[in-house]
């Protein structure tokens, strides 16, 4: 019987990078997997072509989190999918994996870059968390991408990366809350990870560069990360609560 057998879980930014590995391999550990995105709808369609070529199951579904109902949209369509799909909405593991960066120092960051950012990577996930409690079951996961830039200083992400230390401590702070729950919240932590937001990453001289910075030599990949996450969405993740994970290789220790 595969691990996540019976599961349901959503995760936001799946069309691309990080978040598409995490649901295929949430899909792929035997998950319904709701595959959310923004605009990538064909992207999107692909991350479902990859689950469901695996024999995997899932539905992709729609909503800007840079908007500020964009949370509501995304709870209200997920929960009536799945009612329209299983006739009940309840689910057990949710993502919060969407997100953005502006590689700018203080000295560029406008106000609409600051509430856009602060929007998206905290206030969206924060009232994505409130919005689905009550339909996430006891014995539930929640698991929020931060960054390992929430504990290494990086001068152009003075707004980024701390979007990402909130993460961090709201997981810390839901641990405590949901615990009697039997629910586990926690953040895991990339480095520099080849995708469409670090593009260095894919670049094959400056990931090089890149690589002399992370203790194992090496960028990491999105299946890196998506290993991790389906661990602890797993039973034998399930002693795990409340921490920061850092999934970088060892960058920057
Ligand atoms: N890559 C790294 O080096 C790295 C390191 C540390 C942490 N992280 C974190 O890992 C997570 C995934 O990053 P990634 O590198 O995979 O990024 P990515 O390749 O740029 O993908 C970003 C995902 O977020 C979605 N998204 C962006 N803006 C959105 C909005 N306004 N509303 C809803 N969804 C939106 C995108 O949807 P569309 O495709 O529809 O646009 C896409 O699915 C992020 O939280 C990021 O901060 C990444």
């Amino acid at each position: 019987m595969k691990r996540l057998a019976g599961k349901v879980a959503l995760v936001t930014g799946a069309s691309r990078g990080i978040g598409r590995a995490i649901a295929v391999q949430l899909a792929a550990d035997g998950a319904l997997v709701a595959v959310h995105y923004n605009k990538a709808a064909e992207e999107a369609d692909r991350t479902l072509e990859l689950i469901e070529g695996a024999g995997g199951a899932g539905f992709t579904l729609a909503a800007d989190l840079a908007d500020a109902s964009g949370h509501r949209t995304l709870s209200d369509t997920f929960l009536g999918m799945l009612r329209q799909r299983r006739g009940a909405s309840s689910f057990d593991i949710l993502v919060n994996n969407a997100g953005i960066d502006d590689r700018k120092t203080i000295e560029q960051v406008t106000e609409a870059d600051f509430d856009r950012m602060v929007q998206v990577n905290f206030k969206a996930p924060f009232f994505l968390i409130q919005a689905l409690l009550p339909a996430l079951n006891d014995g539930g996961r929640i698991i929020n991408i931060s960054s390992m830039g929430a504990r290494a200083s990086f001068p152009t992400m003075p707004v980024y990366a701390p979007t990402k230390s909130a993460l961090s401590t709201l997981s810390r702070i839901l641990a405590v809350h949901l615990g009697p729950r039997g629910i586990t919240v926690n953040a895991l932590m990339p480095g520099a990870t080849a995708t469409d937001m670090n593009a260095a990453a894919r670049d094959a001289d400056l990931s090089r560069s890149i690589a002399q910075t992370i203790a194992l030599g090496r960028v990491g990949q999105p299946g890196d990360i998506a290993r991790v996450v389906a661990f602890l969405a797993s039973d034998d993740g399930g002693w795990i609560t409340g921490q920061s994970i850092d999934v970088s290789g060892g960058q920057r220790l």
